[in-house]
This record gives structure tokens, C-alpha cells and sequence, in this order.
């Protein structure tokens, strides 16, 4: 028997079958009792166990449908899993990474994916993980006059070029991923620069708006989350949708944080910047948001806007009572980051209670050697309550 804690074994014992018999439930399957005999024999053997590619698949949708900060929902069951478990070697990690990219932009028809590696074994600390907070970022660099490019990627920056990776020193420079394999020094690469759609920001009427020099990437894929599935954690799982457009327009761009360039935007529309009153802000996000959509909608490239998505999730809120389950959500990530009362989520009211199987923040990679514990009895879910990710 592999010498795991019982009650470790117990614990996963009973979380994956949890999950086993809700995937049995969910999808009407016969021959559930066969199915869980090998799991716990499989369990007092190995002290894990391996998922079926239809469970994997199931596990990784229905993480998203109980993610409470997603306004997203609606999509769930369409997405996409490429299943990478049996990837070892880091060219193959790479090339799978390419891939995933290839496939979501599709051309601009941007698809759901998810790319799920090798899970961590229950017994030891060694995990696959990619250090980027997204696999498509673009670097900031601290100077003496502030920063350049994205603050928020000014830390994850430093620790690349630490590694040896040099960035040309521009507003837009997208940074290398780096990965690590497990119980190995992590490795960074380049992604090939001609698979990465990026969107050039103009406005339908301020001739103006294109000198400010502004782009963004096509497709967001969040590459530091943990999908936990029946006890089962899988540390590295990159997944994408596509952008809704306050994301970038008021957040990224909008910021004071990030990029901050309602100030700019502000001055070449000739507002009166001295005064709050002037709601200057409010001007010039709403511009900066009409730029996104109409530069993204122009060059053929999937996008939604913040009524159509939150409208989708009030379908979603219905499809799921129909089904007989409650909607969980946290207020604060899905009501939009701009005119919130003017949709109906701004006047609902969720329980914001965590489900499983779900998406987990964890502890940044990078920060293992600083003092962080490398491993507690499930950092995951501690920090998916603190941590607010944009
Ligand atoms: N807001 C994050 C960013 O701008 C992306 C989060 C995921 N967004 C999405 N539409 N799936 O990088």
C-alpha cells in the first residue's frame, strides 16, 4: 500500500466520490458502483487516482459553472478540454501551450479551452506549474520616471529577467511564460509572436484616439489558477474565454494601477480635468470603452460588451434554477466595472459559498522561495477568498 496517511486517503477518498456521483447523477451514466470500487482500490494502491477523460471534461465545466466571480457562466458546457496529463517532457508543455493559444484565437472566433496537465500527487509538494499569471501579458518595467507597460506585471517581470529573458522596453512587450516542471528549475520560452492576435485601440469617431498608441491581446487566458476536481488538483490548467470590454477599456487601461489613461484620454477630449464634478472619468471611460468594442468588432475578433453578458447571466441565474440548483456569485466581480445599475445584476443578491469542483487561486510560484509555505493542508482554498484577481 503507498504509504500515504489514512487519513489523507480518507479525505480524498470521499471528496472523489463526491464528485463520481455527481458526474453520475449529471449525466444519467449507468455503472457507477463498478466505477467506485476501482476508485477505492485505486485510491489504497496509489494513494490518488486518475480521472476518465469524460470525467475530466465534466469536472473542468462544471469548475466554471460554480465560479462565482464569472459573469461568463452562461458558456459552460462548450467548453472546450484538451487533455495534456500525459505530457512530461517541457518541449512537449511548450508546444501544448502553442497550441492551446492556436486554438482559442481561432482566427479571432475565439473559443472556450482549457489545457489540463499532470496533477500534483496527493503525497509529495513537487507540482507542474506556469509562473504567469496569464499566458498572454504584456511586461513593466520600473524606471526612474514610473512605470512602462503593466504595472501589475512589474514584479513577474523582474523575476524573468532574473532568469536571463531581456524585453525590448516598450508599453506592449508580451513576456515569456515560464514553466516548471515538477522537482525541476523552471525554464522560460517565447511564444511564437506570430500566433498571438493582438488588436490595434481606435474610436469610431475621435480621429485622435489611435495616436495614443494603445493595444491589447485577443485572448485572456488565466494560467495560475488550480482546478480542483474530486480531491484531485490540477496546478497547471490554462483556461480562456473571450473579453468583455470593460475588462480592458476601465480596468486595464482605466486604472490608476495599471495603464491609467483616463487622464490622457480626458485631455485630448478637452474636459475639465480640475474637477470630480466634471465627471471627466466617467467621459472618458465611456470613450475608451466604445474604442475597445469598436477596434476589437472591427478587426474580427470575439468580444462582449457588459450588457450583453450581464444579460446572459441572468438567463444562466434561470437555466440553473430549472435545473435545480442555486447560482452562487460574488456581487462584486459580476456586477460590471461600469453603469452597474443599469443592468439587472446590480439589483440581485447571491450566496457567495464556494462549490466543488472549482478554480482555486494559489500562491504565485515565484514566490515560494520568499518565505511563502510551499505547501499547507490546501493553500487553495484559503486564498480563493482573499485574493482579488482582475
Ligand atoms: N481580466 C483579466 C485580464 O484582463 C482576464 C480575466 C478573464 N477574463 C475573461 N473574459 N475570461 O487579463
Amino acid at each position: 500500500m503507498y504509504s500515504n496517511g489514512n487519513k489523507e486517503q480518507n479525505s480524498l477518498l470521499r471528496k472523489a466520490e463526491l464528485f463520481i456521483r455527481q458526474f453520475y447523477k449529471e449525466t444519467c451514466m449507468d455503472g457507477i458502483e463498478n466505477r467506485l470500487s476501482d476508485l477505492r482500490q485505486e485510491i489504497h494502491d496509489t494513494g490518488t487516482y486518475k480521472h476518465r477523460f469524460d470525467e475530466l471534461a465534466f469536472g473542468a465545466k462544471v469548475a466554471w459553472r460554480n465560479s462565482n466571480r464569472c459573469i461568463g457562466r452562461i458558456f459552460y458546457d462548450t467548453l472546450e478540454v484538451l487533455d495534456c496529463r500525459d505530457l512530461s517532457e517541457p518541449n512537449e508543455v511548450i508546444a501544448a501551450l502553442e497550441q492551446h493559444i492556436r486554438t482559442a484565437t481561432n482566427e479571432g472566433n475565439i473559443k472556450s479551452v482549457i489545457s489540463i496537465f499532470q496533477p500534483s500527487h496527493p503525497a509529495t509538494t513537487e507540482q507542474i506549474r506556469i509562473w504567469n499569471s496569464k499566458l498572454i501579458r504584456y511586461a513593466g518595467y520600473r524606471t526612474a520616471d514610473g512605470i512602462i507597460g503593466d504595472p501589475e506585471e512589474a514584479d513577474f517581470t523582474e523575476v524573468c529577467e532574473k532568469l536571463g529573458w531581456k524585453g525590448a522596453g516598450t508599453s506592449f512587450d508580451i513576456l515569456p511564460v515560464v514553466i516548471e516542471m515538477p522537482g525541476k528549475p523552471p525554464i522560460w520560452f517565447e511564444i511564437n509572436p506570430d500566433i498571438i492576435l493582438e488588436v490595434e485601440i481606435e474610436h469610431p469617431d475621435l480621429e485622435w484616439f489611435k495616436d495614443l498608441g494603445l493595444k491589447w491581446y485577443a485572448v485572456p487566458v488565466i494560467a495560475d489558477m488550480v482546478l480542483e476536481i474530486g480531491g484531485i488538483h490540477y496546478t497547471a490548467a490554462p483556461f480562456n474565454g473571450w473579453f468583455m470590454e470593460t475588462e480592458i477599456g476601465s480596468r486595464n487601461f482605466g486604472d490608476e494601477h495599471r495603464y491609467n489613461i483616463l487622464p490622457e484620454v480626458a485631455k485630448r477630449m478637452k474636459l475639465d480635468t480640475r474637477s470630480d464634478r466634471s465627471l471627466w472619468k466617467d467621459r472618458a471611460m465611456l470613450e475608451l470603452n466604445q474604442a475597445v468594442l469598436y477596434s476589437f468588432r472591427k478587426k474580427g475578433v470575439r468580444i462582449t460588451d457588459h450588457h450583453t453578458a450581464s444579460k446572459q447571466f441572468t438567463t444562466f441565474c434561470k437555466k440553473e434554477a430549472d435545473e435545480g440548483r442555486e447560482v452562487m456569485a460574488d456581487w462584486s466581480w459580476i456586477v460590471p466595472p461600469m453603469s452597474g445599475s443599469s443592468m439587472q445584476v446590480f439589483h440581485e443578491q447571491w450566496s457567495n459559498q464556494v462549490k466543488s469542483p472549482n478554480y482555486f487561486y494559489n500562491n504565485p510560484a515565484w514566490k515560494k522561495d520568499v518565505g511563502l509555505p510551499a505547501k499547507s493542508s490546501c493553500p487553495f482554498h484559503i486564498n480563493s477568498k482573499l485574493t482579488h484577481q482582475t
